[in-house]
């Protein structure tokens, strides 16, 4: 998406929060039948977080949040506009960004959740984006939270390997005159997939039973080798056309940050790309699959550890449950 003319934004501040219970391969091999060797190879985890009994997504949230405004050096009060991605509300309604507006002590603004799984961080960079292309608002908060842990099944070995509980934030600024900031956003949904990653009981469809518990249709479900193969063809599609978009080429970028999904798919897509994995960011095997928060918790990590300098290019992209998909361009 070109938005040319308009304002551009910058990630002007960033944080991550990663709750401390660590749930390894080892503590897995005693749940499920599941070995260490198999997780390691088929997904390069090894471990991920878990929140505590008494935090829910929102707390999550707010501790990511607290960071990336002092790191943008604003005060709570400075935000115009809260967009918390997540698949895991604290409850289905009132949003858990209300909750966050709250926790923060922020001005009586827009705060609303936006769920698009995996790509529910980079979706909600593309709507801030042009939020502030447009005048209406100068600092948007944006988060992605999930405490994953409450809906896996952790009788399925196919899923429960994969997912882990944290929060990534960023605030997204007006970018100054020609300077740093975000050069092309893209999303999009196929949702003739849509049962292909799902937490089918819980909603209107099939609201919550004990019936609906007994057939423990609470956790997620899904089509793992499907997922799998689509996520390589559509994060290497992203990529090249999100290049394209801005006559720019794989030689341009200094640094990918994926959704963390499978070291393997990854890696692969690295590969299709032709690119080294020097350049393409990894933290799964620490946190596995945290949806809408491995994005944001990558480019908080990727920063404090000094991957991002002045005046790099980033490709971040995603694929995830929908189906949905999406790639954000942005010079450092
Ligand atoms: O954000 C997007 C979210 N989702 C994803 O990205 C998921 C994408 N998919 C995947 O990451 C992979 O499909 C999985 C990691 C879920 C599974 O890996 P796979 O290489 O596709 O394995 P598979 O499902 O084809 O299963 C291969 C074998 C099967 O045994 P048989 O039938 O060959 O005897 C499974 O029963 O591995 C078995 N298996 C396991 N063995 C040990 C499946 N899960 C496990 C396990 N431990 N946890």
């Amino acid at each position: 998406m070109k938005l040319n003319g308009l304002r551009g934004a910058r990630i002007a501040g960033t944080g991550r929060y990663l709750p401390e219970r660590r749930l390894t391969n080892r503590d897995l091999e005693q749940i499920v039948d599941t070995n260490d060797e198999w997780i390691r190879q088929r997904t390069g985890i090894i471990e991920r977080r878990i929140a505590a009994p008494d935090q829910a997504t929102s707390d999550l949230a707010y501790e990511a949040a607290k960071l990336a405004i002092a790191d943008a050096g604003l005060q709570p009060a400075d935000i115009d506009q809260i967009i918390v991605a997540t698949v895991s509300p604290d409850t289905v309604f009132p949003s858990t960004a209300c909750r966050l507006q709250h926790k923060l002590g922020c001005r009586e603004i827009p705060a609303f959740d936006l769920a698009a799984a995996c790509s529910g961080f980079i979706y909600a960079l593309a709507v801030a984006r042009t939020g502030i292309a447009s005048g209406s608002f100068d600092n948007v908060l944006i988060v992605g939270a999930e405490c994953l842990s409450r809906f896996v099944d952790y009788e399925d070995r196919g899923t429960c390997i994969l997912f882990g509980d944290g929060a990534g934030a960023a605030v997204l600024s007006v970018a100054r005159d020609n300077g740093p900031g975000i050069i092309d956003t893209h999303f999009a949904a196929d949702g003739s997939g849509a049962d292909l990653m799902i937490l089918p009981g819980g909603g209107s469809r099939i609201p919550a039973t004990h019936e609906m518990v007994d057939r423990r249709l609470q956790y997620i479900r899904m089509e793992g080798r499907v997922v799998y193969k689509q996520a390589i063809s559509k994060i290497v599609m992203l990529v090249n056309e999100s290049l394209e978009r801005c006559n720019l080429t794989r030689d341009d970028i200094d640094l990918i940050i994926p959704h963390q999904m499978n070291a393997r798919i990854i890696q692969s897509a690295a590969k299709h790309l032709n690119l080294p994995m020097e350049k393409i960011f990894v933290n799964i095997d620490r946190y596995g699959n945290t949806s809408a928060a491995t994005i944001p918790i990558a480019i908080d990590e990727a920063k404090s550890g000094g991957m991002l300098k002045q005046g790099d290019l980033v490709c971040l992209v995603t694929f995830g449950g929908g189906m949905t998909w999406a790639s954000a361009l942005l010079r450092w």
